[in-house]
Parts: structure tokens; C-alpha cells; sequence
């Protein structure tokens, strides 16, 4: 390290951009998630030149070469720009009842713990206990036994383990299964914001649109389950101020959920929180489609928006 090159913040630094001054509805829709962009980029007074060209070549260049195994610089700007929200929306449509699909994000890994029912997906000392649990159900109602459930998140200083150099093993993140009623359970820390990495070539596109880089609160989670179309989603705790201008436009009205205060000592170290007192409980049914409900309401959805796909040529 050069001596002009600072260690790394111990918590996550916001780039200091203001909110938007207009409101942005959710984007619960692939129209909406364009008109967000759009109206976002037009903010800017810097209109494109032909000597931008080769920045703009530049800057791409930068975005690959900044990615590694564990840094995705490439997907954070397919997310910042409303690409990988649209890119979801478009495929993800779901019907009355089931869960509805979220970004993915940069920061999943392949190499998540397997949690037990009600263990804990984060070290101790990551942050606020939180006990997060569920059913995963078909839209009937019938619970999915032994679906496989991803979910990561960020630790209270707003950092995914990938976003430390010294991580030596995976940490708020963790693989589990539904049980025979389809139930899950397992210990984290409350998520916090947390400004995606500023530090590349995407953080200064931000800086040049005067666009803040923060996401509100959240909890990713996956669910696959053999003949469901795979969930890709994320919870987002009601309160957080970036909600209505996620940098990523990943959250739906549908994902916001609340969190129960539960102050009872007892309680928490019943479920095993080591230091007791008190957590949040976030407790959320997940709903999945089966693939075939899942392709019948994407052709449908294909078929009013008029697109023609290769099997109609
Ligand atoms: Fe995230």
C-alpha cells in the first residue's frame, strides 16, 4: 500500500450525495423502473461529447478490470443503472399471493456455511440480534419441505464479508432447508444501509450523475425448490429513509416488512442468543410460484406487451 492510499474505512462511508429532489414511486413495475433511470440520468448537466466516446470506453474497460472472484463491478453497474431491475421484473412476473422477486446484488457467493434450524448465520459481535422466520408455501397454501434457502447480508458497520480483505470464512451469510412443514428459522444481526462500493468506476458514474449510492436495510434470500421457479428476492425493514430512492431499485411495497421489538431475556437466550436481552423478530412467509404457474403468467404477461418471442416466428 502506497502511503497515499488510506486503510479502509472501519464502517462504510455514504458518498454524500443528496436525496433526489423528487420522488420516485416504487418500482414495482418494468415501466416504472425505466421512468426512475430516465428521469435520474436527465439530472445531469454534462451532455455526452465525441471525446466521451473513449471515456466511455475507458470506463467500461475499468468496470471489468476492477471485478475479481469476490468484487462484481460489472453487475454493480448493471444495477445502478435500473438493468437488473428491469432485466428481473420482465422475467419474475408473479400473481396475486406469491412473493415477489428482488436484485440479486453483487455480493452472493457460492460459499456459504449450511445453518441448522435456528442457528446463526452471523459471528457474534456483527450486530443487533435479529431471529428471522417463516413458512415457504405453495400459493395454496401447502407448505415446500426441504427448499433450499440462500441468505446473506450486511454486518452493523454496512459491510458484506466480501468486502473485507481479510475475510477468512464466510460470515452473515449461510445456507438452510425448509423442515417438513415447509418452516425455517435461523439467527442474524439487523442489516443496515450501506452505500454500495464507491471506490470504482461505478461510484464515480454516481458522483458524476449527483446521485446518492446508498440501499435502504435488507436481507437477501433465495429459495429453490425442485418444480418451483426459483425466488430471488430480499426483505426490506419499514422505517429505513432509502427506501423510496434505493440506488439499485430493488425494492417492491410487496418486500417491505416490519420488525417486532421483543425485549425478553428469557426468550433470547432460548433461542440462542448468547448475550440475551433483547432482538427483532422478522417473521415473512415466502410464497413460491411452481415453474408451471411461472411460465403461464410470463407468457401471458409476454403476450399484453405484445413481445414476439423465437417460438411464434
Ligand atoms: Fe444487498
Amino acid at each position: 500500500m502506497s502511503d497515499f492510499e488510506s486503510a479502509p474505512p472501519a464502517k462504510a462511508v455514504p458518498n454524500g450525495m443528496p436525496f433526489p429532489s423528487f420522488d420516485l414511486p416504487l418500482p414495482d413495475k418494468p415501466e416504472i423502473i425505466t421512468a426512475n433511470i430516465q428521469k435520474l440520468v436527465e439530472l445531469t448537466s454534462n451532455p455526452l461529447s465525441t471525446d466521451e466516446w473513449m471515456a466511455a470506453i475507458d470506463f467500461l474497460t475499468r468496470t471489468g478490470q476492477k471485478c475479481t472472484p469476490l468484487r462484481q463491478e460489472t453487475i454493480l453497474l448493471s444495477d445502478v443503472l435500473g438493468v437488473s431491475a428491469l432485466v428481473d421484473a420482465i422475467n419474475n412476473p408473479v400473481i396475486e399471493g406469491a412473493t415477489e422477486s428482488s436484485v440479486l446484488g453483487p455480493f452472493f457467493t457460492e460459499d456459504s456455511a449450511d445453518v441448522d434450524f435456528g442457528e446463526s448465520i452471523a459471528s457474534e459481535g456483527k450486530g443487533d440480534y435479529m431471529y428471522v422466520e417463516g413458512r415457504i408455501l405453495t400459493t395454496d397454501g401447502e407448505p415446500v419441505p426441504n427448499a433450499v434457502i440462500e441468505t446473506w447480508e450486511t454486518d452493523a458497520d454496512g459491510f458484506y464479508d466480501t468486502q473485507y480483505a481479510d475475510r477468512s470464512h464466510p460470515d452473515c451469510r449461510g445456507r438452510l432447508r425448509s423442515d417438513d412443514d415447509g418452516r425455517f428459522g435461523y439467527r442474524a444481526v439487523v442489516p443496515v444501509a450501506y452505500p454500495v462500493p464507491g471506490d470504482g468506476p461505478v461510484g464515480e458514474l454516481l458522483l458524476l450523475l449527483g446521485r446518492h449510492n446508498m440501499r435502504p436495510n435488507h436481507l437477501h434470500i433465495t429459495v429453490e425448490a425442485p418444480g418451483f421457479h426459483k425466488l430471488v428476492t430480499a426483505l426490506y425493514p419499514e422505517g429505513c429513509d432509502y427506501i423510496v430512492s434505493d440506488c439499485v431499485f430493488g425494492v417492491k411495497k410487496s418486500l417491505v416488512v416490519s420488525l417486532k421489538d421483543v425485549t425478553d431475556d428469557e426468550e433470547a437466550r432460548k433461542l440462542g442468543f448468547p448475550r440475551g436481552g433483547s432482538f427483532k423478530l422478522l417473521q415473512h412467509n415466502i410464497v413460491l410460484l411452481t415453474e408451471e404457474q411461472s411460465a403461464a403468467i410470463r407468457a401471458r404477461v409476454d403476450e399484453e406487451r405484445g413481445v414476439i418471442t423465437a417460438d411464434k416466428y
